[in-house]
């Protein structure tokens, strides 16, 4: 577990140190060759400064903003050197670009916009939601074609669930008895996913990590980012990659007009959409549709097209159940016309639990296969200091990103699905707990019916109204 996987002799920034940046320093330090002279962070609150002082790692708090951006990073990155992004409220495009100018290496896990962009009402929901933000990151492709490494959304989710998905397939291929090769690019991975019938996939994690005291009233608490969970669950709209075999455009439904078009929108935020799910721990339950960048890269890169004519796509989108604490909270917010109080992300109070996190992938000859880890708490203490089982998953993947584009320095803009997955899962693995992969007859008609009626459709349980709890 002390493996070291690259060599890097320039600079490294880490932007932020909440939950996240917390827990990827220690990682970065036991697995890159790093002089710890050459790495800083810059933050904009004290979050992570004893953790820095402990490690030996210089601390700024120096919130950027769009003028300050070049004269705060370029004394501390100079050229060449590496941006790890894990802030909220820092313009990621804005990064990518100052990093594209500068020769430097980049990664963040979610598109992040200036404060407010999630929660203007004046901009239009289609562009201030995941879709545009990503098609913002995408438009940079061509531009910065070959330029240094920029890997957009790599966490655990928008991240790993990408390099499971694709192990899962091979899987799912292997079980069916169909003789298929590793795929070569995102064209044959389409006809894997096409050929083996697969309609829908959920990134289907369910998070029951506790402490011992209730929720205290009033105060919104997560195992993550506080502020992160707000702008993706309360103020963007659910969205869904929108795959080929659904019948009918949700009656909130919305299709966007600009871009690859792969997902729609529904005119609720993601808190209030739920749908039916199932783990290999937990079994069926709950989960919301809350937007994430993969629900729409992941749509995008299994389309097979002829021409401009789309033949095959699944319906993508994540089915979460947060930990009880967050579902409460979530649930004042809304109460108070999505006014959020103080915040708490529950770290070293939590006494039991574990993030199960994977990608159940249904609609194939062996009904519906679940592929993912399972990371308890106690596993999570052990393996890695400064988080809880959400963070490791998120922060191993970070690393693992980092270690790729230090691998394969010049690929421009890319996304978890443009990798290797072999390669990452080599690095992802050891951190995972345990990898479960589990066959299941369920779907969304199992047990329904019974004490009221329901609108479902018998021919084709993989219809997202099926899935839908309304
Ligand atoms: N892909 C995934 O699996 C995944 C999972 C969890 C979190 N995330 C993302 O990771 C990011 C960090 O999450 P977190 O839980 O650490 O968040 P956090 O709220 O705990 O911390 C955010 C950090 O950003 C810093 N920050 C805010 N404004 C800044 C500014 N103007 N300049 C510099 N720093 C600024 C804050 O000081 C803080 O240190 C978020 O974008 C979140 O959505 C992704």
């Amino acid at each position: 577990m002390t493996k070291i996987y690259a060599k890097f002799i320039n600079k490294i920034v880490i932007v932020g140190c909440g939950s996240i940046g917390q827990g990827t320093l220690p990682l970065i330090l036991r697995h890159i060759d790093v002089d710890k002279k050459n790495i800083s962070i810059v933050t904009a609150d004290e979050r992570g400064r004893e953790i820095a002082k402990k490690e030996g790692i210089a601390f700024y708090i120096n919130p950027l903003t769009p003028k300050n951006l070049e004269k705060v990073l370029t004394p501390l990155l100079g050229e060449g050197g590496f941006l790890v992004n894990l802030s909220v409220d820092v313009s990621s495009v804005a990064l990518m670009r100052y990093c594209q100018k500068h020769k430097a290496l980049y990664i963040d896990t979610s598109v992040e916009s200036w404060p407010d962009g999630y929660a203007d009402s004046k901009i239009p929901i289609s562009e201030r939601a995941n879709y545009g933000l990503r098609e913002s990151a995408m438009k940079l492709k061509k531009e910065f074609k070959n330029g240094p490494t920029t890997i957009v959304c790599h966490g655990a989710n928008p991240g790993i669930v990408s390099h499971f998905l694709k192990r899962a397939l091979m899987t799912i291929a292997k079980d069916v008895g169909m003789k298929a090769n590793k795929p070569a690019n995102r064209e044959e991975w389409a006809k894997l996913a096409k050929n083996l019938g697969v309609k829908t996939i959920h990134c289907a994690e369910y998070d029951t990590q506790t402490t011992n005291k209730p929720k205290q009233i009033g105060r919104c608490e997560n195992t993550w980012s506080v502020d992160g969970l707000y702008g993706e669950a309360v103020c963007l709209p659910s969205e869904l990659g929108w795959g080929t075999h659904e019948k009918q455009l949700p009656p909130d439904g919305r299709k966007y007009n600009f871009g690859c078009k792969s997902a729609i929108y529904l005119l609720r935020p993601g808190t209030e959409v739920k749908v039916r799910t199932w783990t290999p721990a937990r079994k069926n339950f709950i989960g919301k549709v809350i937007t994430h960048n993969e629900s729409i890269s992941i749509a995008d890169y299994f389309t097979l097209k002829k021409g401009n004519k789309v033949l095959y796509r699944p319906t993508v989108h994540y089915a979460y159940r947060l930990c009880d604490a967050a579902m409460l909270s979530l649930d004042e917010i809304i109460g108070k016309n999505y006014r959020i109080g103080e915040q708490r992300i529950l770290m070293d109070e939590i006494v039991d639990g574990m993030d199960e996190l994977g990608m159940l992938i249904m609609g194939h000859k062996k009904n519906a296969y679940w592929y993912g880890s399972q990371l308890t708490i106690q596993q999570a203490r052990k393996l890695a200091p400064y988080q809880n089982a959400t963070g490791l998953q998120v922060t191993i993947g970070v690393l693992a990103a980092i270690v790729w584009a230090i691998e394969n320095p010049r690929m421009g803009i890319i996304e978890a699905d443009d990798m290797d997955f072999e390669r990452m899962m080599e690095i992802i693995e050891p951190y995972m707990g345990k990898m479960v992969g589990e066959y299941t007859d369920w779907t969304p008609l199992t047990g329904r019916q019974k004490l009221f009626p329901e609108s479902v459709d018998k021919k084709d349980p993989w219809q997202f109204k099926n899935f839908r709890v309304v």
